[in-house]
């Protein structure tokens, strides 16, 4: 072989080297960017994932934070009312039924112990009631509290035999039935209308005090205007009903009767 040709060979040869390490050098290239392209790839869906996992369980905590809420205020709604006694015409205390710790209230028309009276509670919010009615310059007395079962016989029997029992069963009670024998409850009446029970009386003075105030004392109006297919009872605007400060201003403030409050059904007639 000559000099010349065994020149051109070498430099064949090495030409051939580099062409070589050229291409290994691109295929390593190739293989890294190929790597680096998957896991950006792969990176990115598990932070697709983590993303919608995290939406997930962000959703999950503001729904049951709603569902809580929501609970609490159905059980704002729904008051424990297990300690209200009902007295209607669907819902009837024993002939024998005597509050055993009936006491005479201070405001009163003439000391009627035994018409009067009316549990130690109820007397004492009454208490309540009166003097700060007085203080205002209001003068309001209970002409009716506890009246036992035979007092009420006597009273529903009069007004039955003055207005027929239709008519009388639309605003006094059968005994037995009325709410006056719990010791809760009283007719109150003032100068404005000569200290008399008058359908009028929502309209005076004291009668609008009574109304706007008499739940900050517990009481509230029991047979209201417009709810007799509730209540039974037509419109009284002076008899008040003790429930206690917490049950009155929720009552006040819903505008619903006592049987709607507790859960009771309408007791617009006897069953
Ligand atoms: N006036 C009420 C309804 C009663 O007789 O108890
Ligand atoms: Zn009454």
């Amino acid at each position: 072989m000559g000099k010349r040709k065994k020149r051109r060979k070498k430099k064949y040869r090495i030409r051939n080297k580099r062409l070589f390490i050229s291409v290994v050098a691109a295929g390593i290239l190739v293989i890294f960017l190929v790597i680096f392209a998957a896991a950006s790839i792969i990176g990115m869906l598990v932070d697709d994932k983590t993303d919608s996992e995290k939406k997930a369980v962000s959703k999950q905590t503001a729904e049951s934070r709603e569902t809580e809420k929501e609970s609490k205020e159905v059980a704002e709604e729904k008051p424990d009312t297990s300690d209200i006694l009902i007295v209607n015409k669907h819902n009837r205390l024993e002939s024998s039924y005597v509050p055993d710790d009936l006491v005479l209230p201070e405001s009163t028309l003439n000391g009627n112990a035994g018409r009067q009276s009316m549990t130690r509670e109820a007397a004492e919010a009454m208490n309540n009631l009166t003097s700060a009615a007085a203080a205002e310059g209001y003068i309001i007395k209970v002409r009716s509290g506890y009246r036992s079962y035979s007092t009420q016989n006597s009273l529903f029997n009069s007004y039955a035999a003055k207005s027929g029992t239709a008519k009388a069963e639309t605003y006094s009670a059968r005994p037995g039935y009325s709410e006056h024998q719990t010791g809760l409850s009283a007719d109150v009446t003032s100068p404005s209308c000569g200290y008399s029970l008058s359908y009028s009386y929502g309209e005076t003075k004291e009668g609008i005090w009574l109304a706007e105030n008499c739940h900050k004392y517990g009481f509230i109006i029991r047979y209201p205007e417009g709810k007799t297919d509730i209540t039974g009872y037509v419109y009284e605007p002076w008899h008040v009903r003790y429930v206690g400060v917490e049950h009155a201003e929720k009552i006040k403030e819903s505008g619903l009767t006592l049987e709607e409050y507790t859960g009771n059904e309408p007791a617009p007639d006897y069953e």
